[in-house]
């Protein structure tokens, strides 16, 4: 049996933590998930850290599919849930049910996740939510509003910028999310919104009080160009596979590989 959103509240009523982490392709999909995450997000990071572009905004609909169906075929324990990237959900709710039902429909993923909250975002998941549809919500930091936030700076140091992160995060609950994911908010802001809220926090850069953490996963594995300063570096690939590489390089040109020359 995979993992449910139901439960997630479960995890939360019992304080056991919920672990999450981005895959976008098979091979790592497969291993995170063997190696035990409870939910693998395909975000749309991928336009980054996978495709090489500036901020999330250029990704399609179809590239996030894309992507999120070789990770369909990787993934068989943990939760499936895909990011809805820029402008394929902001235009109306009847947009948003259009993209996340291509993304339910043809990757085989469990949810969507989406950014903002409060007004607009509210009716959108409730809509999403009376057809069937998952939703974990994302309040904060939203990369998708970077050049609105001049950069992918702190949100909610204020006490506007706070009370209206508040109130985002209870209307999402309230349209039916199952699931909020907090990204670079100060950290008594982001544990006083996990105790207000039924549902399961999801921090990122938002300290130790959110009942889940989620990491880029490529992060985590030492593999990323740049990096957020709250993302902690678990082991160095980049250095693994640049050794490799030149060893490779080494030998073929040495005639050492293939052996027997
Ligand atoms: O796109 C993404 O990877 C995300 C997570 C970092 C939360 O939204």
């Amino acid at each position: 049996m995979s993992v449910t959103t139901q439960q997630l509240s479960q995890w939360k009523q019992q304080s056991r933590r919920i672990t999450v982490l981005t895959a976008y392709e098979y091979a790592i999909a497969q291993l995170i998930d063997q190696a035990g995450i409870d939910i693998v997000l395909v975000g749309d990071s991928l336009a980054m850290v996978g495709l090489g572009y500036d901020t999330t905004l250029p990704l399609t609909l179809d590239e996030i599919i894309h992507h999120a169906k070789a990770v369909r075929r990787g993934v068989k324990q943990a939760l499936l849930v895909v990011d809805l990237p820029f402008l394929t959900y902001q235009e109306s709710p009847q947009q948003a049910i259009h993209s996340a039902g291509r993304i339910l429909k043809e990757t085989g993923a469990q949810g969507v996740k989406l950014e903002g909250g409060y007004p607009a975002m509210a009716e959108t998941v409730s809509q999403l939510v009376q057809v069937g549809i998952p939703v974990m919500g994302h309040v904060g930091l939203t990369p998708q509003s970077v050049h609105q936030f001049g950069g992918y700076r702190k949100q909610g140091k204020t006490s506007d910028q706070a009370a209206r992160i508040i109130a985002e995060a209870i209307a999402l609950e309230q349209a039916g999310a199952f699931s909020i994911v907090l990204e670079h908010i100060p950290s008594d802001l982001a544990q006083n919104i996990t105790q207000k809220l039924g549902i399961p926090t999801i921090g990122i850069g938002a300290g130790g009080g959110c009942d889940g953490q989620v990491l880029v996963t490529s992060d985590i594995l030492g593999l990323s160009a740049r990096q957020p300063p709250f993302a902690k570096t678990y082991t160095n690939l980049q250095q693994t596979i640049t050794q490799a590489v030149q060893e490779f390089c080494t030998e073929v040109r040495e005639g050492k590989f293939p052996p027997g020359n």
